[in-house]
């Protein structure tokens, strides 16, 4: 049984604190409690995870406290951590995240990887596009890590730029991302066809039969139009493969990240449709997830 609501707030030492929030997260069924308890407390005062257990004796402030205790009730009701806390780590980037846009995920540093490698190997002012940019991770990363590229960030939510805006202009990169609302590359002005030298995406790829099924966490949190790509989770893919044909330049590639079972599928469909080499790159459980497509 939890203990009463109200039992944090009289708690002064933040090692009482963890205890009675790792106990009320462990009987919701969290993962990781103790951590999501650090996590929070560390978030609600303003002090480091290290700092609490140094000094556990040093007083939490009553304010702390009842904010300490509205999210860890959060928590337990199944929020995800990191719109709790509001930022999530991405490379070198500590993102601002809330439910506008997809937590970022591990796997996608490495689409970001390979964006930065493609362009890093291109002599000039390479071209970049992060389509369905969301939080602005990867087209953030593109415009921090490589500083000869041009770099534009296309989504067809405008609360999602909104927010890809806030956290470039964070990473003092506003100036040098273009931003632009739309479906998939038809968000960019027509003068860009055949200049693209990088399109890169994580895009929504689930099926919608999937999409019951999906944890709660992601379910009942996540933007629905971040996830469900349709019937076969392949149409969002499958329709920026075909569009950026048009659109890359004759050095141009293209970088799609997608499920271990889809990838393979879609360098064998991208072969059909005249890309000329392909290949698929796999993440660090040896899993294929992101296609690579050239034109020549
Ligand atoms: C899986 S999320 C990826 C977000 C971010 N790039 C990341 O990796 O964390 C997919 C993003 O694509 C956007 N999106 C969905 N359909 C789109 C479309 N037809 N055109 C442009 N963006 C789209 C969603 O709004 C969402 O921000």
């Amino acid at each position: 049984m939890s203990k009463p609501f109200t039992e944090p707030l009289e708690m002064e030492s933040s090692l009482h604190l963890l205890a009675w929030a790792a106990g009320r997260l462990a009987e919701s069924g969290v993962y990781k409690p103790r951590l999501n308890a650090e996590l929070l407390l560390s978030h609600c005062t303003g002090r480091s995870r290290v700092d609490i257990y140094a000094y556990p004796e040093r007083p939490i402030p009553r304010e702390a406290r009842e904010g300490f205790a509205a999210a860890v009730e959060r928590r337990a009701a199944g929020e995800p951590l990191q719109y709790i806390t509001g930022s999530k780590g991405f490379r070198h980037l500590d993102l601002q995240v809330d439910r506008r846009v997809l937590i970022p995920r591990p796997e996608t540093e490495l689409l970001a990887q390979r964006a930065l490698e493609a362009a890093a190997a291109m002599e000039g002012r390479p071209v970049v596009v992060d389509v369905g940019t969301g939080s602005g991770c990867v087209a953030i990363s593109v415009a921090v890590e490589c500083r000869s590229a041009a770099v534009f960030a296309t989504d067809i939510s405008a609360d999602a730029l909104e927010v890809a805006r806030a956290n470039a202009a964070r990473q003092g990169v506003e100036e040098r991302i273009a931003f632009r609302r739309g479906d998939l590359l038809e968000a960019l002005e027509g003068e860009l066809r055949g200049l693209l030298d990088v399109v890169v995406s994580n895009p929504p790829y689930i099926r919608e039969d999937e999409f019951p099924g999906l944890p709660p966490e992601v379910r009942d949190h996540e933007p629905y139009i971040a996830l469900v790509a349709g019937p076969t989770g392949m149409e969002v893919q499958l329709r920026l493969m075909r569009q950026a044909l048009s659109w890359l330049s004759p050095r141009g590639v293209l970088l799609i990240e997608g499920g271990a079972d889809q990838v393979e599928k879609l360098a064998a469909l991208a072969l059909g449709m005249g890309y000329g080499k392909v290949c698929a790159h796999e993440d660090l459980n040896r899993l294929p997830r992101v296609l690579e497509a050239r034109r020549g």
